[in-house]
């Protein structure tokens, strides 16, 4: 008989909150926050929602910086989502009107216009569900979907991913908006189509990101972690060891990935980018060519491979050890390597070309070794889990992979900052198997893989040796802190109620 698998399913309809929200308090929580999305959709629109949608946020557990490199990377879904709430406006009223239940996020409105540019420039809030908007009408024009004249929206949202933690708060928004609206307009499609529209969406934003936390926070399921293979997009269970919980803890550094993508995120695929095509030029293409064909790192990992073999290697990091220099390229080495200036190869990108104009230098040693050697702990890391060592080999050994998947980060990728590397180490210092930033970084949170038998006294003491002083500062609030710091099961994807 033909299986099905999840990836070509489309996002799941319930009429009830159970499926996803399962039972006693944190279903009565989503009662209550469904009760109150309602009512505050009825003050400000004066009707009912047509349909919701929820999306949740996500741990990388590892695999960072990778995705948009064309790697596999191991996140899970965690309980935090987005959920909004949608009517398609009956008036005929050309405006797209966007509330929050949370009275920080000012009321937002946008023409219905699917054609209108995202102002990167003004960054708001609501223009994360204009990602979706437009990318929806995107999707409608290339497969020739009927879908009429853009109508106005009246949205309503609820976030309860904390925004800047590294915890994508901003997929969970965007996908939530995308299968809001997709629902609105009764347009159904399988998971790994969503999956990475959803990231096409996002990329309206400004930000140049993988594909990692759309494809988790819409392929996500319940109980397992997710190995996401890019190109084509698919997801494998993983079931984490029952003996090991994930803590996850903000180290309060906001990580803005948007605002500060020139010379952070962005900087970095750009220089994955210029050390793909050096390393290739190195391994014998035309420069025209590696130009052309070279995008990722993974584009170039057959010849370092095939380079790596000539010398009795499987490593194709000996590609990088050997070809690439260690000192900082500056941009003239480069335009001289590769015969073209930056500013050429680079012309069609405008986010691209605003880290050229604010890099003076590029690591692209120290970036394509943090790639190969992340990408490779990746299934390290898989296939620790599901060896026969005995439950504690098998988290000490995940714990490592974590450590070492900080330092990487930390050092060669330059992504991790005092904050995180404070909280890193009272982690480790307090009995953790590991602990490593996750997201972006810059800020956000690390995760820890903690003995679940300890877990309360973990927190307890990350209480107190990394938040008390910032709560006496007036940092954050004593009574927020668990918005800070918890422990977190695998939960489940993208769900639409309609009640
Ligand atoms: C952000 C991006 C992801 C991924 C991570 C780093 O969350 O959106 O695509 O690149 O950073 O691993």
């Amino acid at each position: 008989m033909a299986t099905t698998n999840q990836e070509d399913l489309p996002v799941p309809i319930y009429s009830k909150l159970e499926p996803v929200y399962g039972t006693g308090s944190q279903l009565e929580e989503a009662q209550l926050r469904f009760n109150t999305v309602n009512s505050k959709f009825n003050e400000c629109f004066s009707c009912s929602p047509d349909v919701y949608a929820r999306s949740p946020g996500r741990v990388n557990l590892i695999g960072e910086h990778i995705d948009y490199e064309g790697y596999s990377v191991l996140p899970m879904a965690i309980r935090q989502d987005t959920i909004v709430a949608i009517r398609k406006r009956r008036d005929g009223e050309k405006v797209i009107r966007i509330a929050n239940v949370n009275d920080k996020y000012e009321f937002c409105t946008y023409p219905a216009d699917p054609t209108q540019e995202v102002d990167l420039k003004n960054h708001r809030w609501g223009h994360y569900f204009i990602c979706g908007y437009k990318g929806f009408y995107e999707y409608a024009k290339i497969k020739g979907l009927e879908v009429g004249p853009a109508v106005g929206l009246d949205v309503l949202v609820d976030g309860t991913v904390p925004t800047g933690s590294g915890l994508s708060s901003s997929a969970a928004f965007v996908c939530s908006s995308t299968i809001a609206i997709m629902a609105a307009f009764d347009v159904s499609l399988a998971k790994k189509e969503l999956a990475q529209l959803t990231c096409d969406c996002e990329r309206h934003i400004g930000t140049q990101s993988g594909g990692m936390d759309q494809a988790i926070s819409v392929m996500a399921r319940a109980g397992f972690a997710e190995l996401i293979d890019f190109n084509p997009i698919r997801a494998t269970d993983v079931q984490l060891p029952a003996g090991g919980s994930f803590v996850i803890a903000h180290s309060l550094a906001e990580s803005q990935k948007a605002v500060t993508a020139a010379t952070n995120y962005n900087n970095r695929v750009v220089e994955c980018r210029l050390a793909a095509i050096v390393l290739a030029i190195k391994l014998g293409k035309k420069p025209q060519e590696a130009i052309s064909e070279m995008k990722t790192l993974s584009d170039v990992e057959g010849l370092c491979v095939a380079f790596a073999d000539s010398r009795g290697s499987t490593d194709p990091g000996l590609a990088i050890t050997e070809l690439l220099n260690e000192e900082p390229y500056k941009c003239e080495d480069i335009e001289e390597l590769i015969g073209e200036k930056l500013l050429e190869v680079f012309a069609n990108s405008s986010s691209s070309l605003d880290v050229l104009k604010a890099a003076t230098h590029f690591k692209l040693f120290q970036r394509a070794s943090h790639v190969y050697s992340e990408a490779k702990r990746v299934f390290n890391f898989r296939d620790a889990v599901s060896s026969a060592s005995s439950e504690e080999d098998k988290l000490k050994k995940l714990g490592d992979l974590m450590n070492e998947s900080h330092y990487s980060c930390s050092i060669l990728y330059e992504c991790s900052c005092p904050e995180l590397e404070e909280l890193v180490k009272i982690c480790r210092d307090n009995g953790a198997f590991g602990a490593r930033l996750t997201g972006a970084g810059w800020g956000g949170c690390a995760v820890a893989l903690v003995k679940e038998s300890i877990v309360l006294q973990f927190i307890l003491n990350l209480k107190d040796q990394f938040y008390k002083s910032r709560i006496d500062k007036g940092v954050i609030k004593m009574n927020d802190l668990g918005l800070y710091v918890f422990a977190s099961k695998p939960s489940s994807g993208a769900a639409i109620f309609k009640f």
